[in-house]
């Protein structure tokens, strides 16, 4: 469910034609309805709160770290998960509560960890063994006692990309369970870290929910033994993961997902912590890019945009299907082209969709690239030294450039001249 439709033939986001944005603010430029990301947010708390206990919802920004976008999620409630000193700063920037801020990744330095120690997070989910020692060592030196959970690495498929795959043995994340209990049974020698959480994320755009199920199986029984070794385990945190489609259907509801998992969860005894970011922001954003030119060879049809592999990287990285269509549709949506519809990067590499059937496109014209709210904006790159695109939050009949595109100047601001 979004607010993107057309009427007569224009593509509109909540009440405003598409077209008058990329006209007023130009293109490239990502657009993101307001009401979606709500919508999405609130059916996920919904789903998955039992009488008396909701969970702790903490957005995954690294989908999309927009700050009105953030800060909308914030006023819903929500948490955020954050993996760098960059993103808690974000969440800082906007007065989040650090009290729902939970902070992940292999590598947190021991700055970051200090940034974070200094400003209580709720807990960090530790990955490693160094990591738990230098947790333990910057808070010592801060004489502060650090919240910590761990995050188990459960071995289990989670069918989805192979990148998008975080919890196979053979990934860097996490401690597979028999490490787990290594540092749990020797977790008293360490005095300023105190274990409150075990955490799982197995991975990203996950369809199915049998991989939940075998990973909870696997963690939930960890709980009891924590306990009982004297460690006052309260959260358990799923991590995020939930998938969206990206081919026109609905994503599979949340109801769904919450119906198999509540019930094991409930069991725990603990407060149930989410980290979703795809699955809120996903279906909320458009990539709107311009037509530079249409180019026809022996073998194929090129539809050049103004927008590539630095605007929109995940269909040259993941393979990554995103549907396109024409920001204004023809009448006669009989008369198809078929064409790949590619940046203006120099590399084969670049392009936003493969072999696609549209209307017959000119320079000029605009097109859509949906489910773009995920992973778009938040990795794009200066390749080629092309500016970051703008940034406009719709909400009703109103817009508001969130980030401005970048200019030229933008591009050398960093260097030494
Ligand atoms: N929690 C942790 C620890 C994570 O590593 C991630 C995503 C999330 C939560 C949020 O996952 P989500 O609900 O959005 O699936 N760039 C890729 C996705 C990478 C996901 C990385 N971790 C893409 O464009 O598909």
């Amino acid at each position: 469910m979004d607010y993107f439709y057309y009427c007569k033939e224009e593509l509109y986001c909540e009440d405003v034609p598409v077209s008058r944005i990329a006209e007023q603010v130009g293109t490239p430029a990502y657009i993101y309805s307001s009401r979606t990301v709500q919508e999405h947010f609130h059916k996920l708390k919904k789903a998955f709160s039992a009488p008396g206990r909701a969970p702790l919802i903490c957005y995954s920004l690294k989908a999309n770290s927009n700050l009105a976008i953030c800060r909308l999620l914030k006023s819903a409630g929500a948490g955020f998960d954050v993996v760098s000193g960059g993103e808690l700063f974000r969440t800082l920037s906007i007065g989040a509560d650090p009290a729902k801020i939970v902070f992940a990744g292999v590598g947190k330095s021991i700055a970051e960890i200090k940034y974070a120690l200094q400003n209580n997070i709720l807990m960090f989910n530790t990955e490693s063994f160094q990591e738990i020692l230098n947790i333990n060592l910057v808070a010592q030196r801060l004489n502060k006692t650090a919240r910590i959970s761990m995050r188990i690495n459960p071995d289990v498929e989670p069918h989805t990309h192979k990148y998008l795959t975080t919890a196979k043995e053979e990934t860097k994340f996490g401690f597979t369970i028999p490490d787990a209990y290594k540092i749990i049974n020797m977790l008293n020698r360490f005095q300023r870290v105190k274990l409150v959480g075990l955490h799982t994320h197995i991975g990203s755009q996950i369809l199915q929910i049998t991989p939940y199920l075998k990973a909870l199986k696997k963690v939930l029984p960890m709980i009891d033994e924590c306990r009982r070794l004297g460690h006052p385990v309260e959260y358990l945190d799923i991590g995020g993961g939930f998938g969206i489609y990206y081919r026109g259907e609905e994503a599979k509801p949340a109801a769904k997902f919450a119906r198999a998992i509540l019930p094991l969860v409930r069991k725990a005894g603990c407060r149930l912590i989410m980290e979703p970011g795809r699955f809120i922001v996903g279906n909320a954003g458009i990539l709107v890019t311009k037509v530079i030119a249409v180019k026809e060879t022996n073998r194929k049809c090129f539809v050049i945009c103004d927008a590539g592999m630095n605007t929109l990287i995940r269909p040259s990285l993941y393979d990554a299907y995103h549907r396109i269509e024409p920001v204004r549709k023809m009448k006669d949506e009989r008369i198809k082209m078929r064409a790949d519809v590619v940046g203006p990067v120099c590399e084969s590499g670049d392009f936003l969709g493969k072999d696609r059937q549209l209307p017959p496109v000119k320079a000029g014209d605009y097109l859509s690239v949906f489910s773009a709210g995920a992973y778009g904006y938040s990795m794009v790159s200066n390749y080629n030294s092309r500016p970051r695109p703008a940034e406009v939050l719709v909400s009703g009949n109103r817009y508001k450039v969130t980030t401005r595109a970048e200019r030229y100047d933008d591009l050398i601001r960093l260097e030494n001249k």
